[in-house]
């Protein structure tokens, strides 16, 4: 993508940027480009990085920081952060160091966590997550504040990620990993679960299979949709664009690769992807 003829765009016209620790946070684009067609957006992938399941709140906090600058200097006019463990660790430290620009930024925590609330009869909701994503607690916070008599299953699930980014087919060992990680949730009888990892998303015939048919499941790329159009709406950011927008990609890792994972993840033909190398600056942002 051209910085400057992107930068000289009419604010509305330039493109929404989507990050993630991968190529995980596809499947909220693939979202993304089904329901808003006509705008651009800019993919960037920590892929170097990954996985952030496992990085601690602090670390995450740096990289995030460091992906925003670049993604504004790119000429953003929104930073949806699609990564879950990032959302959770770093979302008011995102909002705090933008605070000073013309570019907002949502996570996918609180869409989702809203939307679980919503669909659940029975008052139980389950999540599946990254270790980081659990550990930071932002979900069961975020399902509390929107009703607190929900009761909340978390489900830490190191494996999950890991498992689905290296392209294995699904075997008995795969099936045996979403089964223990299902299992609390079954036995909690949860009417809801939210897939609160980017990565999920691909697994969910098997979830499903496992939690049972009557079972919603909710995705972060189904919460981040009316967030995103509310947050360009209330700015006048909206593209006025008739026709299908661009979209690209940036990653911090093998480009090749890159586009070998990201065509199963997006499930759309991938337009260009460029390497990036991101300038650390170190003790920008408090742990
Ligand atoms: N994007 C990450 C998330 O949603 C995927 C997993 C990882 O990087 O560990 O939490």
């Amino acid at each position: 993508m051209d910085r400057v003829t992107t930068l000289d765009r009419p604010a509305r016209e330039r493109p929404i940027a989507v990050f993630d620790s991968g190529v995980g946070g596809l499947t909220v684009l693939h979202e993304l480009l089904v329901s808003l067609p006509n705008e651009d957006f800019l993919y960037f992938g920590d892929t170097a990085r990954f996985p952030y399941g496992e990085k601690t709140q602090s670390e995450l906090r740096t990289f995030a920081v460091e992906i925003a600058d670049h993604l504004v200097a790119a000429g953003a006019k929104l930073l949806v952060v699609a990564c879950g463990s990032a959302s959770a660790a770093a979302l008011p430290a995102l909002e705090q160091h933008l605070a000073d620009t013309d570019v907002d930024v949502v996570g996918v925590i609180v869409p989702a966590a809203q939307l679980a609330v919503e669909a659940t009869a029975n008052g139980r909701v389950g999540v599946l997550a990254t270790p980081a994503t659990i550990a930071s607690g932002a979900f069961a916070e975020a399902i509390a504040a929107s009703d607190r008599h929900v009761r909340v299953t978390s489900v830490p699930c190191p494996d999950l990620a890991p498992l689905i980014q290296s392209g294995i087919p699904l075997d008995e060992d795969a099936v045996d990993i979403v089964r223990r990680y299902t299992a609390e949730l079954r036995a909690a009888e949860v009417d809801t679960a939210i897939l609160g990892c980017t990565h999920y998303p691909l697994f969910a015939p098997i979830l499903q299979r496992m939690l049972g048919r009557s079972v919603r499941l909710v995705t972060s790329g189904q919460g981040i949709i009316r967030t995103v159009e509310r947050a360009l709406g209330a700015r006048d950011l909206l593209s006025a664009r008739e026709g299908e927008g661009d979209y690209h990609f940036h990653c911090t890792g093998d480009v090749a690769s890159f586009r070998t994972l990201g065509t199963r993840f997006l499930q759309m033909p991938l337009g260009t992807v460029e390497h990036v190398t991101l300038t650390p600056t170190p003790g920008r942002i408090a742990a």
